[in-house]
């Protein structure tokens, strides 16, 4: 099987890193959740107690920071953070973080890297624009603001957080901004990548539905 990348951009909550997984399972090729590393850093911003406005020491930090991708785990510095960027607070914070230009071109070329010799599927926002142009398979995953919505909410209640459906309704609506309005590489479809819609549709239609674009475009 010759080497390629699937590249799985679009808005929070749409779905994408449900329905990059199972494809990477289905293909047996390495998934890589960019936002994770994204959160990675924002973690290590908050635990240092740097203040996201202080570029100079954001640099500085960046310079002693490692940040791994192994077996669908997240490790900064060496240690597994998978779990705990999750947390509300990583979330609050993370777009102004992603909005970061130093941030971006540390995490834009380790992610290069993990792609170099592999077959990947990425998920992120500048995927397809940015950090993998050549990719064979470019994806924009989209859904409605209420869809995202209900699902963030339901998976917060189901790990016992008490949120409010309005509040997430206006978080998801301020990270949408954020992300495609920052200057430096913004949320955008590429101009070749295929728009797939994941609202009112079943996760395994979804899944079919790429996997039907794939196969049209490449040996599996
Ligand atoms: O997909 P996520 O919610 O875990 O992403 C977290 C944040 O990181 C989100 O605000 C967008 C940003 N991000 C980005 O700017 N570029 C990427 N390739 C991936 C995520």
């Amino acid at each position: 099987m010759k080497k390629f990348s699937i590249a799985i951009d679009g808005p929070a909550g749409a779905g994408k890193s449900t329905i990059a997984k199972i494809i990477a399972q289905r293909l047996k090729i390495e998934y890589i959740d960019t936002g994770a590393m994204y959160r990675a850093i924002t973690l290590k911003i908050i635990r240092n107690g740097t203040d996201i406005n202080n570029i100079d020491e954001i640099i500085e930090l960046l310079e002693k920071t490692d940040i791994n991708f192994i077996n669908g785990r997240v490790y900064l510095d060496g240690e597994d953070v998978s779990e705990e960027i999750r947390l509300p607070e990583i979330g609050k914070l993370v777009s102004q973080v992603a909005a970061i230009k130093e941030v971006r071109e540390k995490l834009v070329a380790i992610q290069r890297d993990i792609a170099k010799n592999k077959s990947v599927i990425m998920d992120g926002r500048d995927i397809g624009t940015n950090v993998l142009k050549d990719a064979e398979i470019k994806i924009f995953l989209v859904a409605s603001v209420e869809e995202r919505a209900k699902r963030r909410y339901k998976e917060l209640l189901e790990k016992g957080i008490e949120v409010s459906y309005d509040d997430i309704v206006k978080e998801i609506e301020k990270r949408d901004y954020i992300d495609s309005t920052r200057e430096v590489n913004p949320l955008r479809k590429a101009d070749d990548a295929i728009v797939v819609n994941n609202t009112n549709k079943t996760l395994e239609e979804v899944v079919e539905e790429i996997l039907n674009i794939v196969c049209k475009k490449v040996e599996v």
